[in-house]
């Protein structure tokens, strides 16, 4: 079975193969896309440029090295093409540093109290001979937050802003066959853009493009479907091509457009455009397509725009590209229409990060989290404040769910304009994209400067894309003194106006400006605690009623936000604050709280009161009817608790252990509630409409915990390394339900093709670790070297000063500085240095012997067994020694043959334990009941079996198969 959320990607991407494989008929080199996304080395900390000699292993300082590491490809330090990273740790991409470290109190309350700093990543690559003459792209989709990118020891980009991607066309810097290709790149996540959590590190995706020189451009397809005023719709497409190769180029561009069963329902060819080296043209062409199924939320139907470009009549390059089909107004007086049906935007605002992976979110992660918003009723997605993933946008077309696609820097100047020019251009091909929002509550959005600026940013778009409006997230300056328009404000040059809040101004908004639509940009700010139904100051817990939100800016209630939205028509839009929890902004509270109350689900996505408030006014095709809170209040009997009944029937009747309540008429928005006197038992709710029973619920009192059980999101997943799904950690009574108080501690275990990514629970004040890493990499060093001339052979031999019994009491101590001890050419020497191991250092995973040099040849030895040799006096040796170790006392032994100059082992030499052997303790606290394992497959097929256990109840195994499925393309 092929898991459902998988389907519509698995298709996409078996078109594409196909595509390619067309060309490849066609043409001697297709576009190959590849993830770079494994085995990149990382290290915490910053290392200085001048810290490490460059590439060649020139070991110069002062005015040398200045001199040489200011040339291309001679940049030093970490960014260097010699720098020995083999010590970094290992890691897979998406990666977020942040979410590994310990929560610290002085840590920035916004970053979720979690120390950021700064961190490189390096990784190697061979390209082959046959790619020489390609366009060769480096491309990251997101590094937070700053980022410097150096390729084969060049400076090749900056990046200040962690949400635009950085394309690198690195094709005159590549080299070829054996010798290797460098990516270092710095990142600096000490930089803050934003008042939420903002992760650290290269959190999306990398990519290789290796592609014709005449080629399409990174985003350089602009495929838009656009009905015409007689009904008809055609794609107006423009692409832009560019030529890296030696000479002038003439291409033209073929366009075929493919429904999801791959049969080709339109098509069309280019005129011929020149190309200039080093230059950009664009080809147009406008493809007619006859009666097509239109994209909505309900029937996200999609279509594939394959984009071939033809130069001397032979397929270069092509690029596949979905599109939809729709139209979208927000019409002044009744919001907004899809495909000219009205629809009531429905949304939420959402910042990235997600339980156990912080902002490095695998794609069926997203998939996951727009999955349990469409289950909430949500029709629309703000991504506040910043550009998405492009996966979330893809996830987002294919599931049918709108998007308020934003900007994360209000600025107009040059570097500014360009981040939101990238923005539009990659994605404006997306059906479920439907506007573009230029700021969110800037200070000077109440004046002319902001109203200049948005003019600005305004301008940039509708060059780019004229069929979807803008707007911004204005929390004031809408409304002058007098209550009227103010005459200055950014609302004037953007299309729809956003409003932030001010709901009791909404109707003064609204008449001053009757001219344009309108909608919620932001509302609502409740905050609750999933679970928790009394507010507890002193314990940093709100009580999830809907009933507490901040005092500011006329923050509400999920459920009074709604109505002042749903009752006026005019209002396009709302978009609540927020769909789910995320790190940071611990509003109401600070620290020990890390994470956001606001959330309608927790940082897990698990449903807050909220979540069944927003289903009760959002879901329309079916019955909701949902009690809280949990019916479990030992201590409480005959005390009143607030009951609330989250339902869109007419009446709902309330029963306690079969005794009727009474039945009570359901408020559309506010629903209905009672103050039961708590009894243990069972609480039933019956729904009903037109006097017909249409919906039920009960909660019952639940025995003690007795097991825990697992809960797969799915059971199937593609076995490609790439996959991730939730698992639920629920703990039961002896009737199998869910005990809604239980906070246990529980163990996990994975075994076969899988790996736990993290985990969490949606706690707002656990400080638990959400992963579990082997231990850093540590270091021993291997000191109290002492040397003497010696015969040594140009072999291998073994000899007797290599024992471990030795004596060497006599020889010559070396010293640090002692670089060139031999000092006669020709001449050999022996150097014996002993390092003391215990128990604990022999569990590392490796155990790497690094030396700083050997001149000319040298032969180590361990425990008098040949654990390396070096023949290059310019190579700084590394050998994984781990099998010639024992617990105590060791002797390392090297040969030094020196052919020219001085010579002799250099003094610096150090052991570094990497990794531990034995599988790592994962571990989490349940949360009223609840945590949740993210758990990512290998790449090989298989069976995964996670296994939790906690004290005094059953343990519980769940096993997921593995499909096997084609990798992606990658990188080796
Ligand atoms: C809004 C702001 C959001 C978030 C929210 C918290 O004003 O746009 O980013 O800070 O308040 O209530």
């Amino acid at each position: 079975m092929i898991p459902t959320q998988s389907i519509s990607t698995l298709l996409l991407r078996i078109c594409a193969v196909i595509f390619v494989a067309q060309m490849a008929a066609a043409a001697a080199a297709p576009r190959e896309q590849l993830s770079l996304d494994a085995n990149w080395r990382f290290h915490l900390g910053d290392i200085p440029l001048n810290s490490f000699p460059g590439g060649q292993g020139v070991a110069l300082y002062g005015p040398d090295f200045t001199h040489s590491g200011a040339k291309a490809g001679s940049v030093w330090g970490a960014a260097a093409r010699g720098f020995d990273d083999s010590s970094w740790r290992q890691v897979n991409l998406p990666h977020d540093w942040a979410v590994e470290q310990v929560f610290d109190p002085k840590a920035e309350k916004q970053e979720g109290y979690r120390p950021r700093g700064i961190g490189w990543y390096r990784r190697m690559f061979k390209l082959d001979p046959a790619d020489r003459g390609k366009n060769i792209e480096l491309q990251f989709d997101g590094v937070a937050t700053h980022c410097t990118v150096y390729f084969n020891g060049t400076e090749v980009a900056h990046n200040f802003c962690g949400y635009t991607s950085i394309y690198v066309d690195v094709s005159p810097m590549v080299r070829y066959g054996d010798n290797i290709n460098t990516i270092a790149v710095r990142v600096d996540a000490d930089a803050m853009e934003g008042w939420w959590y903002e992760g650290a590190g290269i959190y999306r995706h990398t990519w290789l493009v290796k592609r014709s020189p005449v080629h399409v451009v990174t985003d350089g397809v602009y495929a838009n479907p656009v009905r015409s005023a007689d009904g008809k719709w055609t794609i107006p497409a423009e692409v832009t091509l560019g030529n890296t190769g030696h000479g002038a180029a003439s291409a033209s561009v073929e366009i075929g457009v493919f429904d999801s069963s791959g049969k080709k329902i339109a098509g069309g060819l280019s005129a011929a455009v020149n190309l200039v080296p080093m230059e950009q043209v664009e080809a147009k062409l406008s493809i007619s397509v006859k009666s097509p199924q239109l994209w909505s939320v309900d029937h996200p139907n999609l279509y594939e725009v394959r984009t071939m470009v033809l130069s001397d009549n032979q397929p270069v390059d092509a690029v596949s590209t979905m599109c939809g089909f729709r139209t979208i107004r927000f019409d002044v007086k009744e919001g907004f229409f899809l495909n000219d049906q009205p629809l009531k935007l429905q949304g939420t605002c959402n910042h990235q990060d997600h339980a156990g992976v912080g902002v490095a979110v695998p794609d069926s992660i997203q998939d996951f989290r727009i999955r349990k918003l469409k289950e909430m009723g949500a029709n629309a997605y703000r991504t506040s404040h910043n550009p998405p993933s492009r996966e979330l946008l893809d996830i987002c077309d294919q599931l049918g769910m709108l998007v308020m696609d934003e900007t994360r820097h209000f600025n107009a100047s040059p570097e500014y304009l360009k981040q939101l020019e990238w923005l539009v251009r990659r994605d404006r091909n997306h059906p479920s994209v439907i506007l573009w929002s230029l700021f969110n509550e800037e200070g000077l959005e109440v004046n002319e400067e902001g109203m200049e600026m948005t003019r600005a940013m305004n301008e940039v778009v509708k060059r780019l894309d004229t069929t979807r409006p803008t707007t911004g997230a204005q929390n004031k300056g809408q409304l002058g003194r007098d209550g009227k328009a103010n005459p200055k404000n950014a609302a004037w040059t953007m299309d729809v106006v956003g409003i932030n809040y001010q709901a009791s101004d909404y109707d003064k908004i609204l008449a001053a400006y009757p001219d344009k639509p309108i909608v919620s940009t932001e509302d609502t700010s409740q905050v609750m605690t999933r679970g928790e139904y009394a507010t507890d100051y002193s314990r940093n817990i709100v009580a999830a009623y809907d009933d507490v939100y901040p005092g500011w800016d006329k923050c509400s209630s999920a459920r009074n936000s709604w109505e002042a939205i749903a009752t006026r028509p005019r209002i396009a839009a709302g978009f609540s604050w927020t769909g789910f929890d995320y790190r940071g902004e611990p509003t109401p509270y600070g620290w020990p709280s890390a994470s956001s109350f606001f959330g309608a689900m927790d940082l897990c996505g698990f449903p807050k009161t909220e979540f069944y408030i927003r289903q009760a006014l959002w879901v329309k095709d079916k019955p909701v009817l949902t009690l809280v809170p949990h019916w479990n209040w030992p201590g409480k009997e005959g005390q009143p608790v607030k009951v609330m009944a989250l339902a869109n029937c007419e009446k709902v009747e309330l029963f306690l252990n079969g005794k009727s309540l009474g039945e009570k008429p359901v408020d559309k928005f506010q629903m209905v509630s009672w103050e039961v006197p708590y009894a243990p038992g069972k609480l039933e709710a019956v729904g009903k409409t037109n006097g017909k029973k249409v919906s039920e619920f009960a909660v019952e009192t639940t025995g003690e915990p007795v097991a825990l059980r697992l809960v797969p999101d799915r059971k199937t997943l593609a076995g490609d390394g790439c996959d991730a799904e939730p698992v639920t950690v629920e703990v039961v009574d002896a009737q199998g339900r869910l005990v809604p108080v239980a906070q246990n501690q529980v163990n996990f275990v994975i075994e076969g093709a899988g790996k736990i990514l993290g985990v969490g629970n949606g706690d707002p004040n656990c400080h638990e670790p959400e992963v579990f890493l082997p231990p850093a990499p540590r270091s021993v060093p291997v000191s109290g070297w002492r040397w003497k001339l010696a015969t040594v052979p140009n072999d291998r031999s073994v000899l007797p000063e290599y024992a471990n019994d030795f004596d060497d009491s006599t020889w010559k101590e070396l010293k640090r500085t002692d670089n060139n001890t031999i000092r006669r050419e020709h001449a050999t020497a022996i150097y014996r240095a002993h390092v003391v191991l215990t128990e604990e250092d022999l569990q590392s995973a490796e155990m790497r012997l690094h030396a700083a040099g050997c001149d000319d040849e040298g032969w180590f030895f361990v425990n008098n067994q040949l654990a390396g040799e070096s023949h290059d006096w310019a190579a700084q040796p590394v050998f994984d020694i781990k099998k010639f170790l024992h617990v105590g006392d060791n002797v390392i032994a090297v040969g030094v043959k020196n052919s020219y100059g001085q010579g002799g082992l250099k003094p610096d030499v150090k052991l570094d334990l990497v990794g531990e052997s034995k599988s790592l303790p994962w571990s989490r606290n349940l949360f009223n009941g609840l945590a949740q394992i993210i758990v990512q497959p290998t790449e090989v097929a298989g069976e995964i079996k996670l296994i939790a256990s906690a004290d005094g109840l059953h343990p519980a195994t769940v096993t997921v198969q593995t499909q096997p499925c084609a990798p992606r393309p990658f990188v080796p």
